[in-house]
């Protein structure tokens, strides 16, 4: 289906299910079809995507459409914010599955465009970029230099032919949402952005796109990310007043799974992302972690006065203790389940 069949829909319409209304490939008729919606009365919601759409983005789709009259989903591999060209290339495409997916969720536009139509002037530099400094420069920014200009820069343009709207993002791109929403404060676009919060696996990892590229021994051991985060946020519920401490414990959950490559497992202050000073309830606060798992870079992160929610119970127990006696010897203590002592063992001599 393409614009020129469906440009707009019409007011009263029923909300559409299965299919989006209109999928457009050109800017200049997306946002037409956004002023029509907004001049009838009707209010938007947009949720920006890469495609290869999991239960993630379609949550962030059904709470637009529950919040918004009309959902535009953008569906575009943004080349600006990808350091490495072999990542770029083996970014998932699945145009069809995901125009059923957003569909399915509730979208009732999709903006689909080529790279040629967002960026003429792609490979070449694209000449107007947006930098938002401080924020952008720590974690993932120090990681991947560039990469949140490449996302302020294309998500600038989006806001800008979308227009007045309710922008949903996730919380499991924690630093990418505080980005934006210092981007569109900054810049006065005329844009709410929503957090929403991370859909996670059955063990708790959290859905990406990236997933698909682990192996299964990988896929296993990817879960110690949401374990580690999970044991940071008890320690500070337990009264671990220490971030250096808390950050310890966390490094110290992931040296436990040998297939994962630690980059970093911080507190930070949850507003400017600053590393946290204390631990102080009356302060927002994030755990925020990054690791290799195979060739794959994965993130997370949670907000600890949140809970655990989403992460199941370790399959090792944990016992941290937050007020060592000797602040020089470890703080703390972990123990396997019991398991049967090797006299007992019901294989052994078989
Ligand atoms: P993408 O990785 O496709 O993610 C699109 C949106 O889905 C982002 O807001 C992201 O935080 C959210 N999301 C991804 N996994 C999620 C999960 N498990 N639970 C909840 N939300 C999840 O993020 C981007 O694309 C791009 O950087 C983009 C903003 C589109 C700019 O190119």
């Amino acid at each position: 289906m393409t614009a020129s069949t469906v440009p707009e829909v019409p007011p009263g319409a029923p909300e559409p299910v299965g299919r989006p209304a209109a999928v457009f490939a050109l800017l200049s008729e997306y946002a037409s079809a956004l002023d029509k919606v907004r001049a009838s009365g009707r209010t938007v919601g947009f949720v920006p995507t890469m495609g290869a759409l999991h239960a993630g983005h379609q949550a962030l789709v059904r709470r637009a459409a529950s919040e918004c009259d009309v959902v535009a989903v953008s569906i575009f591999v943004n080349p600006l914010q990808f350091g490495d060209p072999d990542d770029l290339e083996r970014y998932p495409r699945l145009p069809d599955e995901d125009v059923q997916a957003a569909g399915e969720a509730g979208a009732t536009f999709v903006l689909m465009p080529e790279v040629s139509e967002m960026f003429p002037s792609f490979p070449a530099p694209v000449p107007t970029a947006v930098t938002v400094s401080g924020l952008a420069d720590r974690w993932e920014g120090a990681a991947r230099p560039g990469h949140f200009s490449g996302v302020a820069t294309v998500v600038a343009k989006l806001f800008a032919v979308t227009g007045r709207c309710r922008a949903y993002f996730g919380e499991k791109d924690y630093q990418q949402l505080a980005v934006v929403r210092r981007m569109a404060a900054d810049l006065s676009f005329p844009v709410e952005v929503v957090g929403c919060t991370t859909v996670r696996d059955e063990d708790g990892l959290a859905l990406s796109s990236r997933n698909v590229r682990l192996g299964a021994e990988e896929r296993r051991a990817a879960a110690v990310l949401p374990q580690a985060l999970a044991a940071g946020a008890r320690a500070i519920a337990e009264g671990e007043y220490r971030p250096s401490m808390v950050e310890a414990l966390m490094s110290q959950v992931v040296g436990e799974e040998p297939a994962v490559e630690l980059d970093y497992a911080v507190v930070v202050d949850g507003n400017d992302l600053a590393p946290a000073i204390s631990l102080r309830p009356d302060r927002p606060l994030r755990l925020l972690i990054a690791a290799h798992v195979g060739g794959v870079r994965l993130i997370d992160n949670i907000d600890p006065a949140a809970g655990t929610r989403g992460i199941p119970p370790p399959r090792r127990s944990v016992t941290y203790s937050a007020t060592p006696i000797n602040p020089t010897q470890p703080v703390m203590v972990h123990r396997s389940r019991p398991g049967p002592a090797p006299a007992d063992d019901p294989t052994k001599g078989k």
